[in-house]
């Protein structure tokens, strides 16, 4: 097997590229509406209980899926067995299913255009990731199997080996629709478990293609099946004692329900549950007085605004030295207001929809909130006036220490400034935060950034860059303290959340022969 590379990113720049974009998106749009079924084994029953839509344009149907009932999710459950064949066949399967989507990715890019509001580049970028966790988790499972090096003295042998724990329930958010569904699943799968995947609400369609991809490259009808649904699917599955190892990436709400009642012992259970929780932020990035604000700027527009912030690793919080805090807010609000507001299929637009009505709602109420308590330094003119979940992204200043704004995850375009007197008020800050997921630094002394690094208790710490964009095998992702378990999806130890060491020990001083 080749070593392990990236898949490269589509050159948007390029016409021809995007002629290719318009192609793929007006056969999508020439296509039957998606019918996402619950499929177990292989078995499917299909349903409309579930509509999802484009949220640019609510009017238009992308999607509808069955919702999966308690009696689909103990048929799961019954019928899922271990993928117990060697991690070469695996391996290989998986890799099948990245080649699957590579087949398909501009047809996969433009579903999550219309069923979440991606831009072009995001959902190229997610479909890369997804192809990559395939590809990384596959060469894990090959490196897996070879166990690991132990003390041999004479007369003994020892073997230390990894096995599948059992079921895995992957309930995966909408935001990175495919990529984050297929992580969690790959990583199922890559180490020999049953997957059951419920997927989000709001993604049902992307689901079905990640499925399609499984099972069309030789995942078995019973390793793997797809549960489409709302919370109530994902709850039961957590509770259920045939599950062994949750992996859920989503809110912090819903992740610390589920590690509650994961950690129940329920009647029968004879295994402790498992779970790999990846949850929200409010990431902050630190802006020191020497930072140079014609990076600092477009970086923080990117972090807080692209995918209209709704990535768990955007910019929520930038706490400015005093010295340059009124000339970043300035030159921010400048930025800021000219920010192209539009759908997300149209390649001149800076920030597409937020995903559902409730999301609109949720920013304005935060929005309202700064303006009360606060200032709204500047807010983007151009915003469509049509129906569609629009939010205009804003930048809030002034605000006070307890403000809702910049102590909960808003997810959705909205940017605070906070003054501080230098740095370490900033790490000080920083550090009084239950998240920990991702953060920034701009700043050109040496020493700060090393002191930076030292206090900083985030799992992603970017320096003087844009604060999202992880990539598999470039930087392990997944957040501290509130925002995560500290397990890191895409790097080296993430395989070992899905599977049970076992030690055997061997005396090799035989006496006699057996006959
Ligand atoms: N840390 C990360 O890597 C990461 C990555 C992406 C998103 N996120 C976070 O995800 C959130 C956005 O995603 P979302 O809105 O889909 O999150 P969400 O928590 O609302 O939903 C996530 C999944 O959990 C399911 N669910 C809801 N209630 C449940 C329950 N009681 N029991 C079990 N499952 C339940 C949902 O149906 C969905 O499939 C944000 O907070 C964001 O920060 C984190």
């Amino acid at each position: 097997m080749q070593p392990f590379a990236n898949e490269p990113i589509l050159e948007l720049r390029r016409a021809a590229v995007r002629s290719r974009l318009a192609d793929a998106l007006k056969a999508h749009d020439s296509r039957p509406v998606l019918r996402v079924p619950v499929w177990i084994g292989d078995d499917t029953r299909e349903g409309d209980d579930i509509v999802s839509t484009d949220p640019g344009k609510p009017d238009r149907v992308v999607a509808e899926a069955a919702a999966a009932t308690a009696e689909d999710v103990d048929a799961a459950l019954s019928a899922a067995l271990r993928w117990d064949v060697p991690a070469e066949t695996r391996a290989g399967v998986l890799q099948k299913a990245a080649q699957w989507l590579r087949d398909r990715r501009l047809d996969v890019a433009a579903l999550e255009v219309r069923e979440c509001a991606k831009p072009w580049p995001e959902a190229d970028g997610d479909v890369c990731e997804a192809i990559d966790f395939l590809e990384y988790y596959a060469r894990g499972a090959l490196d897996l199997a070879q166990g690991a090096p132990l003390l041999q003295p004479p007369g003994e042998r020892n073997e230390l080996r990894w096995d599948a724990r059992g079921i895995v329930a992957v309930i995966s958010p909408w935001n990175f629709p495919v990529a984050i569904a297929c992580g969690m699943t790959a990583a199922g799968l890559a180490t020999g478990n049953a997957v059951v995947l419920k997927p989000a609400e709001q993604s049902p369609g992307c689901a079905l293609l990640l499925a399609r991809a499984l099972r069309e490259s030789g995942v078995p009808p019973s390793a793997f099946a797809l549960l489409p649904g709302e919370g109530d699917v994902g709850a039961a599955l957590v509770k259920d004692p045939r599950v062994h190892t949750i992996a859920f990436t989503g809110s912090n709400k819903v992740g610390l329900e589920i590690v509650r009642t994961a950690a129940e012992v329920q009647p029968g259970q004879k295994h402790l549950k498992r779970v790999i929780a990846e949850m929200g932020g409010k990431n902050c990035v630190i802006v020191d007085s020497d930072a140079d604000l014609d990076e600092v700027v477009p970086a923080l527009v990117d972090s807080a605004f692209t995918f209209a912030g709704q990535k768990c690793s955007a910019a929520a919080r930038v706490l400015c030295h005093e010295a340059i805090h009124d000339a970043l807010v300035e030159r921010l609000a400048g930025a800021i207001e000219v920010l192209e507001v539009g759908q997300a299929e149209d390649l001149e637009i800076d920030v597409p929809p937020v995903i559902e009505e409730d999301a609109q709602e949720r920013v304005a109420r935060y929005a309202a909130e700064a303006e009360r308590h606060g200032r709204i330094a500047a807010r983007a003119r151009s915003v469509p006036n049509e129906r569609g979940w629009f939010a205009a992204p804003t930048l809030a200043a002034d605000l006070p220490a307890d403000s809702p704004v910049i102590n909960e995850e808003i997810f959705g375009p909205l940017l605070a400034v906070e003054r501080v007197k230098d740095v370490d008020e900033a790490c000080d800050r920083v550090d009084a935060s239950p998240f920990a997921l991702t953060g920034g630094l701009f700043a050109r002394n040496p020493d700060t950034v090393d002191r930076v690094v030292e206090r900083s208790p985030v799992g992603n710490l970017y320096v003087n860059r844009a604060i999202t964009g992880a990539m598999v095998a470039r930087q392990p992702f997944g957040g501290n303290r509130l925002s995560g378990t500290g397990t890191k999806a895409g790097g080296p130890g993430y395989l070992l959340q899905f599977v049970e060491p076992r030690v055997v020990t061997e005396n090799t001083m035989r006496h006699g022969l057996v006959v």
